[in-house]
């Protein structure tokens, strides 16, 4: 078997967790939220989640990965051997198997973009709905796009731990911040722009109801790639000395900071054009988007040209850095339980991973009468992984640390051993154990029977 490696340093753990965290959630699924659920008042409400129960959750994932050094499987039989709790494991596993199917193809959309806008089609005048639905629904193209970023993916993941995701961490984050830098400040020097600013920053609390709050809590979920292994499976390559809660409050602030510099980005660029929605749904990004670059500069195209270029570049690093982490915590059970070599699990991984992804893929298109429950291939296994296996695995981490496992142990482990001083200690673990069960389950129930 092949010896386990832990990453090289406390930044590159921080970053590799902060890649995970980053993704298309951000950029796409964020600003989205924002926009259908009313502006500031949503992101306040987020705010409050992120650091309610976002936090929390995270820190329990670090310290079940970190303690066993395992893959999330091997992780809870470990600390619970015989029990149940095994099964939670196993879901995480299955989901981020099945939520990497769909996000290489929503990925391969970004890359396809980044391609356009480079080569500058994007740019001609173009009705931008019509462009996306020729792509998603064609045979082959979506597909093509999806193999290549799953060959990216598959790549990084088989160089191993330190050489693959921790260097192309640390390689792409710092990246990442640098163009959202460059396009917030493009963004806010379009003119009309004030009116976004004002959408993201004067909150209308009038307009909240309990749904919206549940959104905002899925959303947090979602965002921190949590409940699902991933940050499990990259705490188990922390080294003994990493501070957790400082570890989880990091990657949780950068992670919340790209979000809403997404809507800084977002916001204003769509205000800026008149008859522009901001609740354009899904869309947002790939088609309302391309819109507001043609029209708000029309004068100057070139700078068009690099802003929808180093947009969808973003767009790109960020669901690399993220798919890697999903790739990574099914690739880690192959290999540890199958004994295989790094280079033949993650093989397997991609491979099967990519058969799915096809046939999401297809269902935009030549498969879109293809249904169960009302829902294609493609929103299925969202619905399933988002809104059914995610909440439910949440709720099982928070019982699981916050009632099987002794207290002592989680103190230990979050302290390090008594090393380092953790004063909320006792709110974190009332949280653990009965606020964001809590919440999480309303949600849950919210969610399915809505
Ligand atoms: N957090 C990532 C994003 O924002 C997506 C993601 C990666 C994820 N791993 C996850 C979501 C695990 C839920 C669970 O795009």
């Amino acid at each position: 078997m092949e010896t386990r490696h832990n990453f090289g340093s406390k930044i590159g753990a921080v970053l590799a967790s902060a890649g995970s965290a980053i993704g298309l959630g951000n950029v796409w699924r964020f600003p989205t939220e924002v926009g259908n659920n009313g502006g500031a008042a949503f992101i306040f409400i987020y705010l409050i989640c992120i650091v309610v129960i976002g936090i929390p959750v995270m820190m329990s994932e670090f310290l079940i990965g970190r303690n066993t050094h395992a893959n999330t499987i091997t992780a809870f039989s470990k600390l619970a051997p015989g029990k149940w709790w095994r099964i939670e494991g196993v879901a995480g596993v299955f989901v981020a198997f099945l939520i990497l199917s769909y996000y290489i193809i929503v990925s391969g959309w970004t890359l396809f973009y980044l391609i356009q806008s480079v080569g500058g089609q994007l740019m001609a005048d173009r009705d931008y709905s019509l462009v996306f639905n020729n792509f998603v629904s064609n045979p082959w193209q979506p597909v093509l796009a999806g193999v290549v970023f799953m060959g990216l993916t598959h790549f990084i993941i088989s160089r191993g731990v330190q050489s693959g995701i921790e260097r192309f961490s640390k390689l792409m984050m710092p990246m990442l911040l640098f163009i959202i830098g460059i396009l917030v400040v493009c963004s806010f020097s379009m003119p009309g722009s004030a009116e976004g600013l004002g959408f993201l920053l004067k909150p209308d609390f009038s307009k909240l109801t309990p749904s919206i709050l549940l959104s905002a809590v899925g959303q947090a979920f979602y965002s921190l790639s949590l409940a699902m292994g991933c940050l499990c499976t990259y705490a188990s390559y922390f080294r003994q000395d990493t501070n957790l809660p400082k570890t989880a409050v990091g990657v949780s602030l950068i992670d919340t900071f790209v979000a809403i510099l997404s809507g800084f980005i977002i916001f204003p660029a769509v205000f800026s054009v008149e008859g522009v929605n901001v609740d354009a749904g899904p869309g947002l990004v790939f088609i309302t988007l391309p819109n507001v670059f043609n029209i708000a500069f029309s004068h100057v195209p070139l700078l068009g040209y690099f802003f929808s270029g180093f947009f969808y570049l973003l767009l790109l690093l960020a669901a690399v850095t993220s798919a890697m982490s999903l790739h990574e915590s099914v690739t880690a059970y192959v290999l540890e339980a199958f004994h295989l070599s790094r280079k033949k699990a993650a093989a397997t991984v991609s491979v099967a991973c990519m058969t799915l992804g096809v046939a999401c893929s297809l269902s935009f298109g030549v498969w879109s009468n293809v249904t169960l429950f009302g829902l294609n291939i493609f929103e299925l296994f969202d619905y399933t992984a988002s809104k059914i296996i995610l909440p439910l695995g949440g709720v099982i981490i928070c019982l699981f640390t916050g009632w099987y496992l002794d207290r002592r142990f989680v103190e230990g482990e979050l302290t390090n051993g008594g090393r380092l001083r953790f004063r909320l200690f006792r709110l974190y673990y009332f949280i653990i154990r009965f606020v964001a069960p809590l919440a999480i389950a309303a949600v849950f129930i919210q969610e399915l029977f809505a």
